[in-house]
């Protein structure tokens, strides 16, 4: 029986003395949420979470259900103080957990209680290929929410990488679905281990952020189900995540957050999602229209709210009906009995631990990519250098913070400087030139942001060159920063900012072992330091102990095993949303190249990236042989299981991660070329060979067909491509599907 009836049907006083009653009796068993920080006794302990969840609802005001629908301070949503049920306290974000703001603002507080782990960003967990580090990082997360007192954390933030341009790659994962399910399915695993909830963002679309208020994206249904969805679809239905952020922009026409379409069909509909779905910070545009479409709950509005007021007269005038609040109200419910329950798994009393700082350790070192290294100059021997010319800011740049958006305030992070001194003590001599330093043109990008100031700042490349000269190697920490690679703002160009590349070259003139070392998060033309560096590694941003994790690999005590997540084109031009001039749009942004996102595109039109997806060495090699599989013909809903050995050739133990893609032969639909199925990352001893084993689903060869709107494996022959890149493809095996 919900209130509004109750009101009308009985006198005031009747409904008065009953709803007191029951008040009392759940105050008897008062909720108390994590950051009560009191021992968890649930309501009602023997009944189920829908049975609970009914009875508080059936005892709420509709104002007391409409106070829990949007945001009461920038990170928390109302709970009732009545019942005892606390707020939810909300936290960013993908990669550490945000320092404490004022109520109504993003504004620091300045407290000094409030330090976290920085946790390599996105494109850095990315490109270790590695699920399990994925969940130890999750579950890392989910330790320092809790012991912050913190409900629900912002992330896993799982846009496709559609244009390298994206500000946002940097927190993003990969360009392609498959990667992209595998590490979000973890990371939500890992993050409510922890009895905190999840938060999915950004539902969907929200591929760019020139004009992300405003832009609405067009594209085909094929491309929205293979491969803008399947992260959001995975996390409901294989990770069981409890929120989910709707994106800032329009999708076909209509805000992401009062989208039918994405939240009640698809979302709440097709994937059966209980959660709650929250509203970007200020993403939302509507009072009726929202509620009606599927927004549980409205965040970040300062000027105008839709979800209290406006949404109380609705309600009471009929436009919104109570069943539609009930509903919201109960998901909320929902995410506040899960936060409840999990209490005892992990305790309420790290923040940043030692355990942590040895996650970040193992991402950040299992994420640098070697790109180059032709000659071998990497690894360094320790024993025969004696003189190290570390130039470039990146040596000294911190990353944890800057730009817009989400930061962390690190405890601590180990810069490269910092790594390399801490490795090396007095082993040998380094010396410092900073060759570049970060600056912006005075003059703001039309509409969007700072340009920076790429004119190479000649005295500080001599000072660099004069050290380059009479050491025995020079490493260039050269890349972006977070002030680069920011929320809100795409990069203009791929260029190497502050004038790096004349930097770069001027070194390797006159040091012939010059190592370049990027220190970025998101693709930049590389083809002035391929031309110029003996050897090429790329970081990330990397977290707390990035500094210690480069250090050891270029001095390999850590054998590099990361591998890109997504394609280094060779000019901006090639990458599809810009060949097509499908970038950045205006009002509307449309997806013309559909399903060829990334390495598909590349590989279907025959472009050579300058480093392709899914690329990476080792200081060992690898042979693949004896591709097999356990059958030649198979059925819908069968499962290929694939083994092929791979050999450790070379002479260091190494990681190595195998890629397996499959390539429909003579489709009658418009397939790529390839498309990443599986992949397996293995330890494997040097001299040693081991036997991979893999599985793929057929279904899981299906295209989602517009017409029958359903997902259809067509029948005929197809190509298992195991390689180790999407372009160094070892091993091959025909099958088909009957
Ligand atoms: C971002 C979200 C973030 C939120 C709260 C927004 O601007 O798009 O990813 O969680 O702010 O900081």
């Amino acid at each position: 029986m919900d209130t509004i009836r109750l009101v009308k049907g009985l006198p005031k006083l009747v409904t008065f003395g009953f709803l007191t009653v029951l008040a009392l009796f759940l105050l008897a068993f008062k909720i108390n949420l994590p950051n009560d920080g009191d021992k968890i006794n649930l309501p009602l302990e023997t009944q189920t979470d829908d049975y609970k969840i009914d009875s508080i609802v059936s005892v709420l005001t509709l104002e007391e259900k409409i106070a829990m629908l949007s945001g009461n301070t920038i990170f928390s949503s109302a709970g009732i103080e009545r019942l005892g049920i606390p707020d939810l306290h909300y936290t960013d974000g993908p990669f550490g957990i945000r320092e404490e703001v004022k109520k109504n603002s993003f504004q620091s507080l300045g407290l000094t209680t409030d330090s976290a782990t920085f946790f390599p960003t996105g494109s850095a967990l990315a490109a270790t290929w590695n699920p399990e580090l994925s969940f130890k990082y999750g579950i890392a997360l989910g330790e320092e929410a809790r012991a912050r007192g913190k409900n629900i954390l912002l992330g896993p933030a799982v846009n496709i990488a559609r244009t390298p341009l994206c500000g946002r790659t940097f927190e993003y994962l990969s360009e392609d679905p498959l990667l992209n399910v595998k590490l979000t399915v973890n990371y939500i695993k890992g993050v409510q281990s922890c009895g905190v909830a999840a938060c999915v963002k950004h539902y969907a679309a929200n591929n760019q952020e020139t004009k992300r208020g405003s832009v609405s994206v067009m594209m085909d249904e094929r491309a929205l189900r293979e491969i803008y969805l399947p992260a959001f679809k995975a996390a409901v239905e294989q990770a069981n995540v409890y929120t989910v952020m709707a994106a800032y922009n329009k999708f076909r026409g209509n805000y992401c957050s009062e989208n039918d379409y994405l939240l009640n069909k698809i979302l709440k509909g097709e994937w059966g999602f209980k959660g709650a779905v929250m509203s970007d910070w200020g993403g939302t545009h509507s009072t009726v229209k929202a509620a009606l479409n599927g927004l549980d709950i409205e965040m970040g509005s300062f000027r105008k709210v839709y979800f209290t007021k406006a949404l109380l007269d609705s309600v009471l005038n009929g436009a919104v009906p109570v069943k539609i609040i009930d509903d919201k109200v109960r998901r909320i419910l929902r995410v506040m009995l899960f936060c409840k329950k999990n209490t005892s798994l992990h305790p309420n009393n790290v923040v940043t631990t030692p355990e942590h700082g040895r996650i970040t350790y193992e991402v950040a070192s299992q994420s640098i990519v070697l790109l180059k290294n032709p000659e071998n100059l990497l690894p360094l021997d320790i024993h025969k250098i004696k003189k190290i010319a570390i130039i470039g800011d990146n040596a000294i740049h911190k990353h944890a913070s800057g730009g817009f958006g989400a930061g962390v305030k690190a405890k601590y992070e180990i810069t490269p400087l910092a790594g390399l001194e801490a490795k090396l003590g007095n082993k040998a001599s380094i010396q410092f030139a900073q060759g570049y330093k970060p600056k912006f043109s005075p003059e703001r990008r039309k509409g969007y942001g700072r340009q920076p100031d790429n004119q190479p700042d000649t005295s500080l490349i001599q000072e660099a060159v004069e050290i380059a000269r009479t050491s025995d190697i020079a490493i260039i920490f050269a890349g972006t920063n977070h002030d680069i690679e920011t929320e809100a703002i795409d990069r203009a160009d791929l260029k190497l900012p502050f004038g790096q590349d004349e930097l770069i070259k001027a070194i390797a003139a006159v040091n012939p072992k010059t190592i370049v070392v990027l220190v970025a998060a998101a693709p930049v033309d590389l083809n002035n330091t391929v031309r110029s560096a003996s050897a090429i590694l790329w970081s990330w941003f990397n977290g707390s102990e990035g500094g210690n994790a480069l250090a050891d690999v270029l001095f390999g005590d850590v054998n590099p095993s990361g591998k890109l997540p997504f394609t280094f084109p060779a000019s901006l031009d090639d990458s599809p949303a810009h060949a097509l001039k499908a970038f950045p749009g205006d009002s509307t942004v449309n997806y013309t190249e559909g399903i060829l996102v990334g390495y598909r595109w590349f590989d279907t039109k025959n472009i050579k990236p300058l480093f392709c997806f899914g690329h990476g060495l080792s200081y060992t090699n690898f042979s693949y042989s004896a591709i097999k599989t356990n059958k030649k013909k198979y059925k819908n809903d069968e499962t290929i299981e694939i083994s092929l050995n791979v050999k450790n050739i070379g002479a260091k133990p190494g990681l190595e991660t195998i890629q397996l893609y499959v390539s429909t032969l003579n489709p009658n639909v418009l397939k790529p070329a390839k498309e990443l199925k599986a992949f397996k990352k293995v330890l494997i001893a040097e001299g040693q060979e081991t036997e991979v084993k893999m599985e793929i689903n057929v279904n899981d060869l299906a295209y989602f067909d517009e017409k029958l709107m359903k997902w259809v494996v067509e029948p005929g022959k197809y190509k298992l491509l195991a390689g180790s890149s999407s372009q160094d493809i070892r091993a091959s095996s025909n099958i088909s599907i009957k």
